[in-house]
């Protein structure tokens, strides 16, 4: 298993895995032209389209062994919260059926499909199913915190692994020492603020308080919602998921900031050099978006190891 396609490649999570993973990414796309922008900066060897993949013409995607993707997952999702019944999310679901064109017309030996676990509770996932195995895949779903393989982050999200085995194929993935959210947080960066100012939120106030009780001077906190309770978390954790929006902040003594575009790219397990736009908004919203690299890395070497 040496070539890949990724469809709904992003900031490139399950491509830079499976570069790691000694598997070539031949074609990328989205529809979405600052993704295959940054895609193609972190990966120029890849062949790149931007497009609906609704639209695709999989006669001009070159033939290859593993079909990545991780179709939209907004209309999925617990995340959107109220929102629920948002035409646009609900439409967004139909992208699932992008990966069974692709299949359809070129029969890799594989494919990998990440989204969140609600995935399986859409209407449409027993038919989404029978149209995999209908081309001759099995469809084996894990559901993996990104934190058991070594990712500094828990982040609970479900992997499709489809095969052409007789039985579906579940992965031997093994279980990695978690990493804490310390190994990328740096207390000597960034633009911190006084937690005591004018105008600061009662909420957040109490929540610095509770945090201090558990952890002491230092730890992290989810500043908006009510994730993770009003206590926060300790450092020597891997942090929460990492989401599309700023969610967590630093606290230290008597100062807080918010995570950095930076902090919550390695909390992605990012390489350093990833490249990326200047604009925190636009690389959180990639960043909250992405497979993290290493689990990809590590749930293609577990693949390749049972081919
Ligand atoms: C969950 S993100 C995938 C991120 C990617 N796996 C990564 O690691 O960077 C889903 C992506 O699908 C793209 N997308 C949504 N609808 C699409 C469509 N109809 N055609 C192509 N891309 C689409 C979005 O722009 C978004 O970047």
């Amino acid at each position: 298993m040496t070539t890949a396609i990724d469809l709904f490649a992003g900031l490139g999570g399950w491509s830079t895995g499976a570069r790691n993973a000694g598997v070539d990414v031949l074609w990328a796309a989205n529809h979405w032209p600052v993704a295959v922008e940054w895609h193609s900066a972190n990966h120029p060897e890849t062949q790149h389209v931007c497009q609906d993949l609704h639209q695709a013409q999989w006669e001009k995607v070159p033939p290859h062994d593993l079909l990545l993707a991780s179709p939209c997952c907004q209309g999925h999702s617990k995340a959107r919260g109220k929102k629920s019944g948002n035409p646009q999310h609900d439409s967004s679901r139909s992208t699932a059926w992008a990966v069974v064109s692709a299949l359809e017309f070129h029969r890799p030996e594989a494919g990998l499909v990440e989204n969140v676990e609600e995935f399986t509770d859409w209407a449409l996932y027993p038919a989404w199913v029978a149209a995999v195995q209908a081309l001759g895949y099995q469809v084996a779903p894990h559901v993996v915190d990104c934190a058991d393989l070594g990712v500094p982050q828990h982040r609970v999200r479900l992997f499709l692994v489809l095969t052409r085995s007789k039985a579906p194929l579940m992965l031997e993935l093994h279980r990695r020492q978690h990493v804490p959210a310390a190994s990328f947080l740096n207390f000597d960066a960034g633009r911190w603020s006084p937690i005591e100012k004018p105008g600061r939120a009662q909420a957040t106030l109490d929540r610095v308080r509770n945090g201090r009780q558990s952890f002491g001077e230092r730890f992290i906190m989810p500043y908006y919602g009510k994730g993770s309770g009003l206590t926060g978390r300790d450092i020597n954790r891997p942090i929460g998921t990492i989401t599309t929006l700023d969610r967590w902040a630093l606290v230290d003594g008597d100062r807080m900031r918010m995570l950095s575009a930076g902090e919550a790219l390695a909390a992605q397990s990012f390489p350093a050099d990833t490249l990326r736009p200047d604009n925190h908004r636009l690389t959180m919203h990639m960043a909250g978006n992405a497979v993290p690299p290493l689990a990809g890395q590590r749930i293609i070497e577990a693949l390749k190891a049972a081919s």
